[in-house]
């Protein structure tokens, strides 16, 4: 069997990254959560203050950073490290979900990360989710899915994640933020959130988990013979 690239592309909060992590287990492929290299980015960009409106201090912001991902030996999970620094808690947080949407529009970051992105597919073998994908990052992907979900059940699910974490964030909060992002997302000029013709749509909103990985999985297999 050939080794495939699978993009998984989607909304945001509709379990793109916990399925293409389960997907990817299985397949014993690696996993790449593209959004985690943008909310590292703009914890970055927070943190030290830069002028997002000047693009010389984005391309130096860029070039002082390093995003890299780690195992955690403890439970096999994936985690963001900038500047070699465990980063995986503080970007989930509501202050970057604030703000990431309106630094990944710049094409800077983008160019940046879109090539950090292509280098870490090459040898395919990789789950990748995001927003662009398979419109992007790997047009030519062997396996294209784009995942959507009723707002609300999509809040509700991010809710309880947070939650989980300590952080407990109103309902309506969460929407707001879902909503923003998903029009933000969408409508930018570079790269846009769109499903790609090429790609098969997999609304979660009443699927069980299990349901959303067999069904990728399947059309994993059928694409790799
Ligand atoms: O997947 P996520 O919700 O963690 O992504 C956070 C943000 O990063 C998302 O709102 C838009 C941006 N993003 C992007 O522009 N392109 C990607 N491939 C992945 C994420």
């Amino acid at each position: 069997m050939k080794k495939i690239i699978i993009a998984i592309d989607g909304y945001s909060g509709c379990g793109k990254s916990t399925t293409a992590k389960a997907v990817a287990k299985k397949l014993g492929y690696t996993y790449l959560d593209s959004g985690s290299m943008y909310r590292a980015v703009t914890l970055y960009f927070l943190k030290n203050g830069i002028n997002t409106a000047i693009a010389e201090e984005v391309v130096v912001g860029l070039n002082t950073m390093e995003i890299s991902f780690r195992m955690d030996p403890s439970d096999g999970s994936q985690q963001v490290y900038l500047n070699g620094v465990n980063v995986e808690e503080e970007i989930r947080g509501m202050e970057v979900s604030a703000r990431v949407s309106e630094i990944s529009k710049l094409p800077e970051v983008r160019s940046a990360l879109v090539k950090k992105q292509r280098e870490l597919g090459k040898e395919k073998g990789i789950v990748m989710d995001g927003r662009d994908i398979g419109t992007v990052v790997f047009p030519h992907a062997e396996l294209k899915v784009f995942m959507k979900a009723n707002t609300e059940i999509r809040a509700l699910r991010r809710q309880r994640e947070l939650a989980d974490k300590g952080q407990q964030i109103s309902l309506e909060k969460v929407k707001d933020n879902l909503e923003s992002r998903d029009a933000l997302d969408s409508g930018r000029k570079l790269s846009p959130l769109k499903k790609a013709a090429d790609a098969v749509e997999l609304d979660t909103s009443y699927l069980q988990f299990d349901e959303q990985v067999s069904r990728i999985l399947q059309l994993a297999k059928e694409r790799m013979n």
